[in-house]
C-alpha cells in the first residue's frame, strides 16, 4: 500500500448539499445509505463543502454519480458494476475454456459449489466477470478510497432498474474492508482469488478501464509489495488459492515448508496460478 499519501479520512465533497449528516439521508437517500454503512464498516472519512485540508485524491458526489478524483493527474473514475456485470452476462462465456473458472475449479451455475472469497477487490471489475460465472462472492479490499468507491458501486447495483442484475449483487456478493488472510470467514469459502497490483506497475494485463484511469487507480494504490508474504498467509488459510500475474511476470516463491502444489492457468494476458495443498 501507499504510504507516502495520508489516505484518512477521506474527503468526500458534495455539490448542492447541506452536508449537516443528520440530514444527509433525508436529502439524498443513496449517499445517507452509503454514508452510513461506510461508517458502519470502520471507514474514517469527512463530507465536506469544499477540500480542507491539502489531498492528492478525493471523492466527489455531484448529486448522482460519486467519482474518485486525482487531482495531479485531473482524471476520475468512476465505477458502474450493473453495466459491467450486463456486459459480461451478454458474452455467454465457454466457461469451461475460461482459465479463470478453471483455475478456482467452478461448476457451471452451482451457486452452492461456487464460493469464492475475492482478497483483492480493486475496480471490482474481476468480481462482475466471477459474479457471471455464478459464483457467490465475498470481496475484501483494504485502500480506503477504493473500498468507498466499490461501496458505492455495489449499493448502486444492488438498486439496479434490472431486477434480475439488482438480485445477483443483493444475494450473491458481499464486500468486507480488510484483509482477507486474517478475517473471519465463514464455511464453505474455502478458495480465495488474490490479485494485488504488480510490482513494477508497468503490467500489459488486459483492463476495462481506460489509461488515464487505469493510472489514476494505480497511483492512489501503489504497488503491493507484500505480496509473497500475502500469498503465502492466503495458502495457509484457505485449500485453494488462484493468484492472477501478468503473462510475463517472474515467479513468486512459497516458503521452503509450504506443502502447496502450484498448476498454472494462462489468457491472453494473464496467468492464473491455483495453489493448493495436495
Ligand atoms: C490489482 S488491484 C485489483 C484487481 C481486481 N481484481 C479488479 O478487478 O480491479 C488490487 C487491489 O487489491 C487491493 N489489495 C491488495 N492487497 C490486498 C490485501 N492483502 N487485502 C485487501 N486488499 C488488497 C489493493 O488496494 C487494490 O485495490
Amino acid at each position: 500500500m501507499k504510504n507516502d499519501v495520508k489516505l484518512t479520512p477521506i474527503q468526500i465533497l458534495v455539490h448542492g448539499i447541506d452536508i449537516n449528516m443528520k440530514s444527509l439521508e433525508s436529502q439524498n437517500d443513496a449517499l445517507g445509505l452509503w454514508a452510513k454503512q461506510l461508517r458502519d464498516f470502520g471507514v474514517e472519512f469527512e463530507i465536506c463543502s469544499s477540500l480542507t485540508d491539502e489531498v492528492s485524491y478525493y471523492l466527489d458526489f455531484n448529486g448522482e454519480q460519486l467519482s474518485l478524483i486525482d487531482l495531479k493527474k485531473s482524471s476520475k473514475l468512476t465505477l458502474d458494476w450493473a453495466k459491467e456485470l450486463k456486459s459480461h452476462l451478454k458474452k455467454r462465456y465457454a466457461v469451461t475454456k475460461e482459465p479463470l473458472f478453471r483455475a478456482l475449479k467452478l461448476k457451471g451455475d452451482d451457486l452452492a459449489h461456487n464460493q469464492i472469497i475475492d482478497a483483492t477487490m480493486g475496480t471490482g471489475k474481476d468480481a462482475c466477470l466471477l459474479l457471471s460465472f455464478k459464483c457467490n462472492l465475498i470481496c475484501f479490499e483494504r485502500n480506503p478510497y477504493v473500498f468507498a468507491l466499490g461501496l458505492w458501486a455495489y449499493l448502486q447495483a444492488c438498486a439496479s432498474d434490472d431486477e434480475m442484475i439488482a438480485q445477483a449483487f443483493k444475494n450473491q456478493m458481499r464486500l468486507e474492508y480488510g484483509q482477507a488472510y486474517s478475517s473471519e470467514i465463514p464455511a464453505g469459502y474455502d478458495r480465495c482469488f488474490y490479485d494485488p497490483m504488480y510490482e513494477s506497475g508497468k503490467s500489459k494485463t488486459k483492463s476495462a478501464l481506460s489509461r488515464k484511469e487505469m493510472e489514476t487507480f494505480k497511483e492512489l494504490v501503489g504497488s503491493d509489495q507484500d505480496q509473497a508474504t500475502i500469498l503465502s498467509e492466503l495458502c495457509k488459510k484457505f485449500k485453494l488459492v488462484c493468484f492472477k500475474r501478468p503473462l510475463k511476470a517472474p515467479n513468486l516463491e512459497l516458503p521452503d515448508d509450504s506443502r502447496c502444489q502450484k498448476v498454472v492457468y494462462t489468457g491472453k494476458s494473464t496467468r492464473y496460478e491455483r495453489y493448493f495443498i495436495p
